[in-house]
């Protein structure tokens, strides 16, 4: 049995060599928390010195199912599944919920280690940002679509703080959440047109029983708010409807998508769109497959939700 010890800003913490130590020693996995850059940094050389794949899903904390799907989905694909959690205060823009946005280390730490995760990587804002970072990475195209023009600078702190977090923890294959698949287009085309040497994978999104797509920000919502938010979803399942009985006119899917989540209380839409899944440019008549995408104010909470939708061509 081989154990590497390192000494980290919070303790002393075991590095598991190999799968069959980590199967050996299943009781007595635990995640462990690196807080600084540089002790990250020398963990990932380690890990691939030692010939093994990590596989990293970034996130913003607060886990719900969703979260711990790709943490379920990392571990199929890499030895060593790394988190990162991290608030990142550069994507939220002036008046949006970075202050208010729900947090709870000691929860996700768990829930994490159930899900078979290996390292937490729980940095500073300081230590990700220090005095004088001035640079930042931004796709063009992509961004000014969807969320892009109502969240101004919001994709440049993503790409940006997820090229950080790619060159800290190493990661041979990153995860995302089709939930958010404006952010996963964008980190692909990021990842291609950068030529960073790894792979990206979609995960699909991961719903409540009653089909409301989960949601860290689901928890700003009240019980009859909570009730509200399922028009997200039920206008999705009611434009593939639509499809199935024949309708291709984006606008006219548009008109009924937006009627039927205007008819919900608490409701505002930001957009409603029908658009290509990979340019994202909006689409006048409904191709094989088609990109929903839906973003709505439900009292405070701006939820996003999106399917693909699809006919079988003749
Ligand atoms: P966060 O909102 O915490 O989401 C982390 C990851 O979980 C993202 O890839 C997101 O798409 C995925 N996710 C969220 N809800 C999901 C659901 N219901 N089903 C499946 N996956 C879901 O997205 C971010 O953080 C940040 O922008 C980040 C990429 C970490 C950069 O700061």
């Amino acid at each position: 049995m081989i154990f590497v010890v390192f000494v980290v800003a919070n303790g002393f913490f075991t590095t598991k060599i190999t799968k069959d130590t980590k199967r050996r020693n299943k009781n007595l996995l635990t995640v462990q928390v690196i807080n600084s850059v540089s002790d990250m940094q020398a963990l990932s050389e380690r890990i691939r010195l030692a010939g093994q794949t990590i596989a990293l899903v970034p996130t913003m904390g607060f886990f719900h199912d969703g979260h711990l799907a790709l943490m379920r989905a990392a571990k199929e694909l890499a030895d060593t599944v790394v988190v990162s959690l991290f608030v990142n205060p550069t994507q939220f823009a002036e008046g949006e919920d970075l202050e208010a946005y729900p947090r709870d280390l000691q929860g996700d730490l768990a829930k994490a280690g159930s899900a078979g995760t290996d390292y937490v990587f729980a940095p500073t804002a300081e230590d990700i940002y220090p005095e004088g970072f001035q640079t930042l990475v931004r796709v063009d195209q992509l961004t000014r679509r969807l969320c892009g023009p109502l969240r101004p600078g919001h994709f440049e702190g993503v790409t940006t703080i997820v090229a950080k977090l790619f060159n800290i923890t190493k990661p041979h294959v990153a995860v995302f959440g089709q939930k958010d698949f404006q952010q996963l287009t964008v980190i692909s085309r990021m990842v291609r047109d950068l030529n960073m040497d790894l792979r990206i994978v979609g995960v699909p999104t991961v719903r409540e029983p009653d089909g409301l797509a989960m949601s860290s920000r689901n928890t700003y919502l009240s019980p009859e708010e909570r009730k509200a938010a399922l028009c997200l979803s039920r206008s999705l399942a009611l434009a593939q409807e639509m499809v199935d009985a024949g309708e291709r006119n984006a606008a006219v899917i548009r008109a009924a998508v937006e009627e039927h989540i205007r008819r919900a209380p608490f409701t505002k839409i930001d957009y409603v769109s029908l658009c290509h899944p990979a340019t994202l440019e909006e689409l006048e008549a409904v191709e094989e497959e088609t990109l929903l995408a839906l973003a709505v104010f439900v009292g405070k909470a701006r939820l996003i939700d999106n399917r693909l939708l699809r006919f079988e061509a003749p």
